[in-house]
């Protein structure tokens, strides 16, 4: 059984989607044993307390540096024997350090296809923001493997969302974030745990069927 640790940031509809996928018995191998947030506010807390699983703030500025902080995340996670950290909204960059630690085992969903509307700066409603900027008509989302290039991992899954006349940056990401996001990474979530994903030496992710 992998224990798996969710990193979140804001209201947690990602963490939630995995809640409830694991609630239907559909996370095979595998439980949230951890919700770790970055800040003590974010709702996505809130949504750990519900489900009864333990939830921790682990702040950057209480730390002097960011290697500090991502040291002691990293031990945090190792003390907790988590086999998955799953990146569900969490706005803090991870260190190479911490990416070569838990290497092939950090997994982010991203509001776009990536390699569009990625990399530094590109987070929450900027994404969508950038997409509606550039006119695209379709977007959606990515999950995939963290490396120490920012939204540069291996891909592991997409889903193409359809633009529509008259979207906003919050209706386009409300609608990704149901007709994507949600459905993606809990079934990728589940397949890791399952021991169905091999990433080759070139960057390129397999899913066994
Ligand atoms: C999601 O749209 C997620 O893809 C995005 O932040 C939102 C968090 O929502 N993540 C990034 O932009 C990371 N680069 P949530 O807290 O409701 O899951």
């Amino acid at each position: 059984m992998v224990n798996i640790a969710v990193l979140v940031s804001g209201g947690g509809t990602n963490l939630q989607a995995i809640l409830d996928a694991q609630a239907r018995g559909e996370i095979k191998n595998g439980r949230v044993a951890a919700v770790i947030s970055s800040n003590d506010t974010a709702y996505a807390l809130e949504r750990a307390k519900n489900a009864g699983i333990p939830g921790y703030t682990i702040k950057k500025k209480d730390y002097p540096s960011g290697e500090a902080y991502c040291k002691a995340l990293a031990e945090f996670l190792q003390e907790k024997d988590i086999g998955l950290v799953v990146l569900a909204g969490f706005m803090t960059v991870l260190d190479a350090y911490f990416c070569h630690v838990f290497e092939n085992r950090i997994i982010n969903v991203h509001p776009s296809l990536i390699p569009s509307f990625c990399g530094d700066g590109f987070y929450g409603l900027h994404v969508h923001e950038a997409a509606l900027e550039k006119g695209v008509k379709v977007s959606g989302a990515t999950v995939h493997f963290v490396n120490a290039v920012t939204d540069g991992g291996p891909i592991i899954a997409q889903k193409a969302v359809a633009v529509e006349p008259g979207d906003t940056p919050e209706s386009l990401q409300k609608r990704i974030m149901a007709q994507a996001e949600h459905i993606l990474l809990p079934r990728v979530v589940s397949l890791f745990c399952e021991g169905k994903l091999s990433v080759s030496d070139s960057g390129i992710v397999s899913i066994a069927e």
